[in-house]
């Protein structure tokens, strides 16, 4: 996993070991993954196969993967299967990137530290990009013969509904409809739930799938992870208020329609992170210790700096 994270926020000795090098090692798995997996960049769409390699392989922190990793390991869950997964998470969350820095959409002209992907292939081709991401994402999902075919369906029809027309589009088309004026606490609540907490429910859903979860312990996952995904995105909101653009590698001060800092201010939205961050925590109790590493990855990704 490509530099993360820094000193500032979190400490390097503050982060378990067994936590970075969980990370480490899902951020070189997955890229061995995502490179085999996306279509290369050559023959007549040489062009759209460059920018969906671009967006994929840029270095993302791939914390969804990881987090399905993480509840799959828990199952012993081959790491080859649940790798494959997370490369189609991964590619799925990519598309959903490109068409977030769109003009029409947040504007952004930097992403992972690179200048985003219209800025370098041009809306057209980048728009192409993130439907072959979507597409090929679901077709590797599709096709994988190690998965039994009905959890492989499954698996498919809960990431469909996490990026869908209840899940990611609904919050990405009410937060471009919201205005400062009309942002309130739980209208915001409910758009960071869809557009980033579906994607992290999804994620915790998929690897449960994988590895058989008892229900009970899915339950219990799926409260973690609603919780988690929220306080992801307002930690997010918190960056793009505080954070170093060169640290975030993505535009900074970029949010103009509201946001739970413009809401409830810098200190009302950390306590909020905090809170729902417990909230997660509390979630794993059914776990008892076989939870550790999942409590780790929330405490990074809540104190996070990029
Ligand atoms: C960015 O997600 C979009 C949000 C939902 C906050 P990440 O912060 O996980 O972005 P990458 O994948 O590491 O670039
Ligand atoms: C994007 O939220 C969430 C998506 C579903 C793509 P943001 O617009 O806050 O994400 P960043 O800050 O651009 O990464
Ligand atoms: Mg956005
Ligand atoms: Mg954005
Ligand atoms: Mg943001």
């Amino acid at each position: 996993m490509p530099s993360f994270p820094s000193r500032t926020a979190v400490a390097e000795s503050a982060i378990p070991e067994q936590v970075r090098q969980f990370l480490d090692g899902v951020g070189r798995d997955l890229e061995t993954a995502l490179d085999r997996l996306l279509p290369a960049a050559a023959g007549d769409d040489a062009r759209v196969s460059e920018a969906m390699r671009y967006a994929a392989l840029s270095p993302g922190k791939r914390i969804r993967p990881a987090l399905l990793i993480a509840v799959s390991d828990l199952y012993g869950t081959p790491r080859s299967k649940a790798v494959a997964a997370g490369a189609v998470i991964e590619m799925a969350h990519a598309s959903s990137l490109i068409l977030d820095d769109l003009p029409s959409m947040d504007d952004s002209d930097l992403r992972r530290g690179r200048p985003a992907t219209h800025r370098v292939f041009g809306e057209a081709t980048a728009i192409l990009a993130a439907f072959g991401l979507l597409n090929r994402a679901f077709e590797i999902l599709a096709a994988d013969s190690a998965i039994p075919e009905k959890v492989r369906s499954e698996m498919a029809r809960r990431l469909g509904a996490a990026l869908g027309t209840e899940g990611l589009i609904a919050g990405q088309g009410l937060d471009l409809a919201l205005s400062p004026s009309r942002c309130a606490l739980d209208e915001l609540e409910r758009i960071h739930s869809r557009k980033t907490g579906s994607l992290f429910l999804a994620c915790v859903e998929m690897g449960a799938l994988l590895g058989r979860a008892v229900p009970a312990e899915t339950e219990a996952l799926r409260g973690y992870a609603k919780n988690l995904g929220l306080a992801y995105q307002i930690v997010d909101d918190l960056l793009d208020a505080t954070g170093d653009p060169a640290r975030a590698g993505k535009s900074v001060q970029a949010d103009r329609r509201g946001n739970f800092v413009t809401l409830s201010g810098i200190e009302g939205a950390r306590r909020l992170s905090e809170e729902l961050f417990d909230c997660a925590v509390e979630h794993l109790a059914p776990l008892g210790r076989r939870g550790a590493l999942l409590r780790g990855l929330a405490s990074l990704l809540i104190h996070r700096d990029r």
